[in-house]
């Protein structure tokens, strides 16, 4: 098992979408591991997309269950359909100490396969289906602050500029 560093924006890594991920192998296995493993030795931390580790592939996985025994993996998962609308804060491992408001489908069907190498559709609303719209926007090289408008995201960014 190991840790793996969460990347921070503005990695350049965290804008290239992730590969599809085509069997589940031992070695995909193994990652799916060290991802939770990360996920759990990080404060606060909801979800994590394999890209935001410098792994390039389509994976996420999520547990934002008190006790932390609910992990969920999903790879190459995508939102196959999405009704209603919120608008509610968001914020990224990847993005330290920004909150903003993003607009997001209020329920989502997420088509993804599993550890087992099995399809299986997710029919999410609520914080659930925020969290994998966040995640499935990681693998496709997008981040929540992408989603603010360009006056807004240059404030934030003002905040990453490098020295
Ligand atoms: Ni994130």
């Amino acid at each position: 098992m190991a840790i793996y560093e969460i990347l921070q924006h503005p990695d350049e890594r965290l804008s290239q979408p992730g590969r599809v991920v085509e069997e589940v192998t031992p070695e995909i296995k193994r990652i799916v591991e060290n991802m939770f493993e990360t996920l759990y030795a990080a404060t606060n931390c909801a979800a994590l997309a394999a890209t935001q580790l410098g792994i390039p592939l389509r994976i996420t996985v999520i547990d934002f269950s008190e006790k932390k025994d609910q992990p969920l993996c999903l790879i190459n998962p995508e939102v196959i359909s999405g009704e209603g609308e919120t608008f509610t804060a968001e914020g990224c491992m990847s993005v330290a100490n920004v909150h903003e408001k993003v607009k997001r489908y209020e329920r989502v069907v997420v088509r993804a396969m599993d550890l087992d190498g099995e399809i299986k559709e997710y029919v999410e609303d609520g914080f659930m289906a925020k969290c994998m719209q966040h995640e499935i926007d990681h693998l496709n090289g997008v981040l929540f602050i992408d989603h603010l408008s360009a006056l807004k995201r240059k404030i934030v960014n003002l905040r990453f500029r490098r020295g």
